[in-house]
């Protein structure tokens, strides 16, 4: 297993990813719990092979060193006697750590940048392994201010960047890496960790069937004779999570489904019918109107999720009481979740507030069940296939917990939903049978709060705009816009501001995320 040290960068989640593609097991901790990967190297040293550390990677972070409150981890960690590669900000902290340099640098280095690597050391194999069998140029991504400007004593660099500064540096079994192999964007990315790897030696332990009877087994344990409640919204990972506590504890588990006004238009019923072809049997809330109602007079996109997660709880503990004492809660956590409420830095849940049921297991005093909690989004796909999910589950876009509050800027009312849900649903309707649906990862239609003045027949008018949103992703972390065929968004927006009434201007949203987020609230 590898263990990642989270300093704090939006990017540890690819490099966990990475590295579950090559089949290694990886974990993620955050660097001030770092003591816990030599306690739980000593204890569990002879257990099964996931559990055997093999190497550990210290990811990036947007601090300097010498900040105040810098995420710096134990120095223990060079002790363990296994490989270390450290990336950007771990290439600095490792430098710094064991007594080197680290300074400002005259030229900073964002974006793409080429490297050179030591030909000397390349071909000595003792050394430079982790750039084997790699071209002696080529274009990474940086995203630093500072650099190494003297190394740790018995370090030599292995590769400069074009500007001079260390690009990667090396002595024993330390690594350090002033760019990020973890984006698409660095050539050779992947090439480099699978260097990585095999210099750590990783065992190739983590496959998909092999979690998928580690998790029937471990809930099977954990929900023997017990009364199980638990979310359902319709997406993938509550709608697979329900399908797989279904087999497992039959009618012991009661999914619950609360409409909360904000749903896409006809959602619901959808929902419930896919659900019931599932055998699943949900049990509906329609609890729109108290939820509109709390709305009411509320602007800011932070206290609309605030006050929806509130009701969510509310209304999901009533709901509950039917069952009568219930031992368990379902959530559909992934792993992503996991580490984002738990990281300290820069992680996407500082920005916006995005678990809606994160209250309700303390709230209620029952026991949590997750099972996907150690999963990313694709290989929750992956389980969903096996459980015989049809596609248009499995490759549904994602739809937020706040449903469409998040989509309407300004103050949720009865009339801007009811503009938005016609738009939205044209739009998805026409990629579907454009067939581009599936290329896109995510595209919804976001009400704006600004109108404009358009001609309709003769006749002026003053009237709403449409922002269409459509993104293609991996990771949902960063994403582009998808490009559309003229004819096709034409058509689209052509198609919206005829049969809308109220609307008279489409705009089509071309942000990348970063700068942009995703969704606009
Ligand atoms: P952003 O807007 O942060 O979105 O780039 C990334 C992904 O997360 C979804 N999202 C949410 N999901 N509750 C959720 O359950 C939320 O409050 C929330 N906000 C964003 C978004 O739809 C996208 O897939």
């Amino acid at each position: 297993m590898i263990k990642i040290i989270d300093c704090g960068s939006q990017l540890t989640h690819n490099i966990a990813r990475r590295i579950r593609e090559f089949g290694v097991y990886t974990e993620i901790v955050p660097y001030n719990q770092t003591d816990t990967i030599l306690a739980d190297f000593k204890s569990k040293h002879n257990n099964s092979l996931d559990d055997i550390l093999e190497g550990i990677i210290v990811s990036g972070g947007q601090y300097s060193v010498y900040d105040k409150g810098s995420p710096l981890y134990t120095k223990d960690i060079f002790s363990a006697n296994v490989p270390i590669l450290g990336i950007c900000y771990g290439h600095q902290s490792i430098a710094y750590l064991l007594g080197g340099d680290v300074i400002p640098a005259n030229t900073r280095e964002y974006g793409r940048t080429k490297i050179r690597i030591i030909e000397d050391n390349k071909n000595n194999n003792s050394n430079n392994r982790l750039f084997k069998d790699l071209p002696n140029e080529f274009n990474v991504w940086m995203s630093h201010g500072d650099i190494v400007g003297k190394m740790p004593l018995g370090f030599e660099a292995i590769a400069f960047s074009e500007n001079g500064h260390i690009a990667s540096m090396q002595k024993d079994n330390i690594y350090t890496l002033q760019f990020h192999p973890e984006v698409d964007h660095t050539e050779n990315g992947r090439k480099i960790l699978e260097n990585f790897l095999n210099i750590c030696n990783a065992k190739k332990t983590w496959n998909p069937s092999k979690i998928y009877d580690k998790i029937i087994d471990g809930i099977t344990a954990q929900t023997k004779g017990k009364i199980i409640i638990g979310g359902i919204s319709g997406g993938i990972d509550s709608t697979a999570a329900s399908v797989l506590m279904k087999n497992i504890c039959g009618n012991n588990y009661h999914p619950i489904f609360i409409n909360n006004g904000l749903l896409r238009m006809d959602e619901e019923n959808e929902v419930m019918a896919y659900c019931a072809k599932l055998g699943i049997d949900i049990d509906y809330v329609d609890a729109s109107n108290e939820f509109l109602q709390k709305l009411k007079g509320i602007e800011n996109p932070d206290d609309k999720r605030k006050i929806i997660g509130h009701a969510f709880i509310k209304v999901f503990e009533e709901a509950a009481k039917k069952f009568g004492k219930a031992d368990c809660l379902m959530q559909g956590t992934l792993y992503p979740d996991v580490i984002e409420s738990v990281s300290i830095y820069g992680s996407s849940s500082k920005i916006k507030r995005h678990h809606n049921v994160g209250g309700l297991p303390d709230k209620m005093g029952l026991e949590v069940i997750e099972p996907f909690r150690s999963l990313f989004k694709d290989e929750v796909r992956a389980i969903a296939q096996k459980l015989g999910l049809p596609k248009e589950i499995i490759w549904r876009h994602p739809f937020p917990g706040p449903g469409l509050a998040v989509r309407i800027v300004g103050e949720v009312t009865t009339e801007k939903l009811d503009l938005l849900k016609q738009a939205d649903k044209i739009f998805i309707d026409e990629i579907k049978s454009r067939n581009i649906y599936y290329n896109i990862s995510q595209a919804f239609a976001v009400l704006t709060n600004a109108k404009s003045i358009g001609v309709m027949g003769d006749e002026g008018n003053y009237q709403g705009i449409i922002a269409l949103r459509a993104v293609t992703t991996n990771d949902f972390m960063t994403s582009d816009w998808y490009e559309f065929k003229k004819d096709d968004l034409t058509a689209i927006a052509n198609k919206i501001i005829n049969q809308v009434k109220g609307i008279n201007r489409v705009v089509y949203d071309i942000t990348q995320k970063p700068p942009g987020t995703i969704e606009w609230e």
